[in-house]
């Protein structure tokens, strides 16, 4: 018998299956009316499109697409992409650009790059469940930082971060992961004084900052909040974009914009990682944009995903029971929103009367390193219909009152028994 348990690494051995994953299996059951998953609505896919620029490009230069690539990425992509980041108000170069296969990638890559075991990260306050798995696999230590509607507060950053170097952690201080447009899970956006108040923390305590950014582009309302990136000069700040959610997740391509100097070294952990992202996505891609097609698609994205969250905001409006304590973020833009319940529920105890229900979400406790958000969900609107947004609602609304009505009549029963 072989003991893999003796042969795994430590990091292998830190690594557990989501228990949460486990739990959203049961939400693709086809009656159920899911709000779990973070897809985009694939009927919305640009399919016409990517079919004829395909073919373009297997004409064109199918030889060179079906090669091997730089690792950098394609370089006529990157020209595309930096015209396109100075529309967000980023201004940068070709040389400061790295594509990835995808965000995902490129948070294993960064957390490959600066993490020893037991380094800190601070992330948000909930935060996103693969930003944890990844910097869990290189066994980081998270230290979760409260949030409000604005983001992350600067003041409990800096007193986790005096407590930590007063207990002698100093050195292990690496990284802060902040997710600032419409973040997955709360929907929220970081204030501009907010993401100023963060560099001067960084500055202050050298560290680094990580902007993960796949939703920036999808703003359905207010103004646009400059990127942090743009907010200094020093080399400090990494940001992480994707087409996932602007384009085809299906095509896992993203691209990383950092110092030379990073940007140098996560190319050296990408070419053991594969060497390089596909060279087809990347021609289909740039040609994509060339034709001027990524912003006509942002721009349907943007119309049909505002009319479902305005659905899914009057819904809860209507539907919901007016509980003390029960609220729900009001997101600008972005695929979530995130829903706190009364105190003294339970979000996983709630879930299987949801499903009874056939209604699903996923539980607060996956967007917290340490599983402790009790009593919150998130929602998605992007990928059901408006029909089934309000159906499902309205179903969710029902189970959050009947489970509302059993505590308190568990209470009651209690107070009978022990008068
Ligand atoms: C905050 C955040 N980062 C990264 C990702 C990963 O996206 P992808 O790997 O598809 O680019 C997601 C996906 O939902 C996300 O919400």
């Amino acid at each position: 018998m072989i003991n893999l348990e003796k042969l795994f690494s430590k990091n292998a051995l830190g690594m557990k299956r989501s228990e949460i994953r486990e739990l959203l299996k049961v939400t693709r059951r086809p009656e159920i009316i899911s709000f779990a998953g973070g897809l985009p609505a694939p009927e919305l896919f640009p399919v016409e499109e990517v079919k004829e620029v395909t073919d373009y490009i297997l004409e064109k230069e199918g030889k060179i697409a079906l090669q091997y690539g730089p690792t950098e990425g394609d370089t006529r992509l990157k020209e595309e992409l930096v015209k396109h980041m100075e529309e967000e108000g980023l201004k940068t170069e070709v040389e400061n650009i790295l594509v990835v296969s995808a965000s995902q990638q490129a948070l294993d890559l960064v957390a490959k790059v600066f993490l020893n075991r037991k380094d800190v990260v601070f992330v948000e306050e909930p935060t996103y469940v693969g930003g944890i798995q990844a910097f869990n696999s290189y066994g980081a230590r998270m230290v979760p930082v409260k949030s409000d509607e604005d983001g992350i507060l600067p003041e409990e950053l800096e007193k986790s971060i005096v407590e930590l170097i007063k207990n002698g952690f100093r050195s292990q201080l690496k990284l802060i992961y902040i997710i600032p447009d419409f973040q997955n899970p709360s929907g929220i956006t970081t204030s501009l004084e907010r993401r100023k108040s963060l560099l001067e923390i960084a500055e202050k305590y050298d560290l680094i900052v990580i902007e993960d950014t796949p939703y920036r582009q999808l703003r359905y309302r207010g103004e646009t909040v400059a990127p942090i990136y743009s907010l200094e000069n020093s080399g400090r700040v990494i940001s992480l974009f994707t087409f996932s959610k602007i384009f085809a997740p299906g095509f896992r391509l993203g691209w990383i914009v950092g110092s030379k100097e990073i940007i140098e070294k996560i190319i050296m952990a990408k070419q053991a990682a594969d060497l390089c992202t596909s060279p087809f996505t990347q021609s289909i891609t740039y040609e994509y944009l060339r034709r001027g097609y990524l912003k006509k698609q942002i721009k349907l994205i943007k119309e049909n995903y505002k009319e479902k969250m305005e659905i899914m905001l009057e819904s809860l409006e209507k539907e919901m029971p007016s509980l003390e304590g029960l609220k729900w973020t009001k997101p600008d833009g972005g695929l979530f929103l995130w829903v706190t319940l009364p105190e003294y529920m339970d979000s996983r105890e709630l879930f299987l009367k949801a499903i009874d229900k056939k209604v699903a979400y996923v539980v607060g406790d996956a967007f917290h390193p340490q599983a402790k958000m009790k009593n919150a969900f998130r929602l998605n609107f992007s990928y059901p219909s408006p029909k089934k947004i309000r159906e499902g609602v309205k179903r969710l609304a029902d189970a959050i009152s009947e489970y509302n009505d059993e505590i308190k009549g568990k209470k009651l029963k209690d107070a009978v028994i022990f008068p």
